[in-house]
């Protein structure tokens, strides 16, 4: 294949496709190559623009390390990952509403028991979180096990500070027989996804913000049942309406109710003003299982 043109070399790369041993793999690559070459015909793109471009998507790699995930950021903030969790995650009416996932989850968080401090030091008001998961016929889902992450009161998570020894501001623990959780935590704060790498200059030069509304992370399990990840937002806080990652959706926004100081939720006596938020998850049942192909 020789003397292609801007007319020819589209089909002539989707030519060499046609042996691709990956049924899916050549589904993927040939619609990739296809709205890729269209993207470039259509804003005529210039050879100093794609330089740009490969100078910014080298930078994105370059920024990535064990805790700092920038090719996410560049995901979420493009609305690719909302696509994606959308597109998968289609429920019955009244189950919770699947969100972004976001970089900041880790596999290794501690178990805790029921009522046990979450935050584990981390700075913030103090906020007492209970609730049921449920099925979407209303019974309890016994034993789930929920996994819990947030920032603190400054806007970072634990794995986002040098050297802090052990996790805060998340943990796993299990639901009672009665599909019942609490826990203490600190109550969520607005905050910036990371900006100072090149995802944030972008967001800069695009006149978008990179904040975040208030929010807690829950990922939450149970056997025959598909596996929620969610967030849960606070009414009636900032960026609801703009956030840099279009992870908001109206089901998830719970009442955090301020309370003065006094007799706390766990039958202690605070001695500052707390929150509490009482919030259910409402799981989806899991997809059965192909049936076994006949002969
Ligand atoms: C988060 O909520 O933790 C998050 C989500 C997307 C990008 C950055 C942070
Ligand atoms: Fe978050």
């Amino acid at each position: 294949m020789r003397n292609l043109d801007e007319e020819t070399i589209t089909q002539a790369v989707l030519a060499r496709h046609a042996d691709m041993p990956n049924g899916r793999m050549k589904e993927i690559m040939t619609s990739l190559v296809q709205h890729l070459h269209a993207f470039a015909r259509e804003v005529h793109l210039t050879e100093a623009e794609w330089a740009e471009g490969i100078k910014f998507l080298t930078e994105v790699g370059h920024t990535c390390t064990s805790s700092r995930q920038e090719f996410i950021l560049l995901s979420d903030t493009l609305g690719l990952s909302t696509l994606v969790t959308a597109q998968n995650h289609k429920k019955p009416r009244g189950c919770t509403e699947a969100t972004v996932f976001g970089p900041f989850y880790v596999d290794d968080a501690p178990e805790y028991e029921l009522g046990a401090d979450v935050a584990n030091g981390m700075t913030g008001e103090p906020c007492y979180v209970s609730g049921k998961v449920k099925s979407v016929t209303g019974e309890a889902v016994p034993n789930a096990r929920l996994e819990v992450w947030q920032a603190d009161s400054e806007g970072f998570y634990d794995v986002q500070q040098a050297g802090l020894d052990g996790h805060q501001g998340r943990g796993t623990l299990t639901a009672d027989e009665r599909g019942g959780f609490h826990f203490k935590s600190i109550v969520a704060e607005c905050y910036p996804i990371p900006h100072d790498g090149p995802v944030g200059r972008m967001l800069d030069a695009m006149g978008r913000h990179p904040w975040r509304p208030a929010h807690l992370h829950f990922m939450i399990s149970a056997p025959g049942f598909e596996t929620l990840i969610t967030h849960v937002f606070r009414e009636g806080g900032e960026y609801l309406d703009s956030d840099a990652v279009f992870g908001v959706r109206s089901s998830l926004i719970g009442d955090w109710v301020r309370h003065e100081a006094g007799t706390a939720p766990d039958g202690t006596s605070s001695a500052t003003p707390f929150y509490t938020l009482d919030f259910d998850f409402i799981l989806n049942p899991a997809p059965a299982a192909p049936a076994p192909s006949r002969r």
